[in-house]
């Protein structure tokens, strides 16, 4: 059977980018068609500035939003980062196999140590090593597939390298994975500056629509989307990024893709107005049981502790048996 592996990062409240470019797909699909694992992986949330509380508190709201999109603990397994160990342990080996060079060359990498720099602030090496340990994540689980937005493709590339590379080395260990993006909606931009991802950490929320905004709050994010110079309503990424923005948004709420919208609305207004009322009632249900599973934190305790249980299981194997190919001694 295929297995799925695929993780969010608690470092700011989940997007409608991360739901529309990764969560949604887990949970309609992914789940029911294979073995499947989805982590909040809470260790990547330490590679930046972070304050622990908020990390906590974070990694149990990412954690209980996966369920309430739709995540089922009897189809698939949910769980946190940091209660398995073998991806830490994974991860310093794959340090041995990862060379500097192909570090520093992650798209990421450039743009958030620079980010940092500029700010004045000083870079972790976690944050360098960051795409060795999200390797780690999928290597260990011996993952087929990982479904992500566009822009962690790369990072995935490079688990594939890693696996190659240490199974000709070492002998085979690892399955090769492969990135498994959506057909639409793999790259949200901000509603305020087209040019940018939509995404969690960004300094400014006007741009970014939030899985638990109120409906009001998304409406009004909406309708005042930055569009661009003329009047016609096509799908257009390079002419016309903010208008297209929306019409891949709209299309991926209502399943459709993109380019078939292309001159249905007569206006700019239009268009914003049926988008920001398809994203409300997208996120009604899942705001709904987000409310109920707040009211149960046992409920969603358990499902993490059988989680991290489970997820322990089918990591080990495969973790000890790249510590034995690589050339440790076995512990007697
Ligand atoms: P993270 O937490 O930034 O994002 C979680 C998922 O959401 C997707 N995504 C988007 N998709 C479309 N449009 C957007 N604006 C948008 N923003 C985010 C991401 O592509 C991702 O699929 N490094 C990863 C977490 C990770 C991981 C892993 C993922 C760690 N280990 C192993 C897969 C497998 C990250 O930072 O995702």
């Amino acid at each position: 059977m295929t297995r799925i592996f695929s993780g969010v990062k608690p470092t700011g409240h989940l997007t409608l980018g991360n739901y529309l470019g990764a969560v949604r797909q887990w949970a309609e699909v992914d789940q029911h068609r294979a073995d499947a694992l989805f982590s909040v992986v809470d260790l990547h949330a330490l590679t930046v500035d972070h304050d622990p509380g908020r990390v906590r508190r974070l990694s149990k709201q990412a954690a209980t939003l996966l369920l309430a999109s739709g995540l089922d603990p009897e189809a698939c397994t949910v769980f946190v980062q940091s209660h398995v160990d073998e991806h830490a342990r994974l991860s310093y080996l794959l340090e041995c196999v990862a060379t500097d060079g192909e570090m520093r060359r992650m798209i990421q990498y450039k743009e958030k140590s620079a980010r940092e720099r500029e700010r004045g602030g000083s870079v972790r090496l976690s944050l360098l090593t960051y795409p060795v340990l999200m390797a780690a994540d999928i290597l260990a689980y011996g993952a087929d597939e990982v479904p992500v937005g566009d822009d962690q493709t790369q990072h995935v590339e490079l688990s594939r390298d890693l696996a190659v590379r240490f199974n000709q080395r070492y002998g085979h260990t690892f399955v090769v994975p492969r990135a498994t993006p959506p057909a639409v909606a793999a790259r949200v931009m901000d509603l305020q500056d087209p040019a940018s991802k939509m995404g969690k950490s960004h300094d400014s929320g006007a741009g970014i629509v939030y899985l638990l905004d109120e409906p009001d709050v998304v409406r009004k994010k909406i309708l005042r989307a930055v569009t661009d110079s003329g009047t016609e309503v096509e799908y257009d990424r390079e002419a016309k990024p903010g208008v297209s923005n929306l019409l891949e948004i709209l299309a991926a709420c209502e399943g459709g893709n993109p380019e078939g919208l292309s001159g249905v609305y007569e206006s700019y207004g239009a268009l914003k107005r049926a988008t920001a009322e398809a994203v409300v009632e997208l996120l009604a249900p899942l705001q709904k049981r987000h409310k109920e599973l707040v009211a149960d934190p046992a409920y969603v305790e358990e499902v993490l502790r059988r989680g991290a249980e489970r997820a322990r299981e089918m990591a080990k194997p495969t973790v000890d048996a790249a510590y034995r190919a690589i050339g440790l001694l076995p512990p007697t």
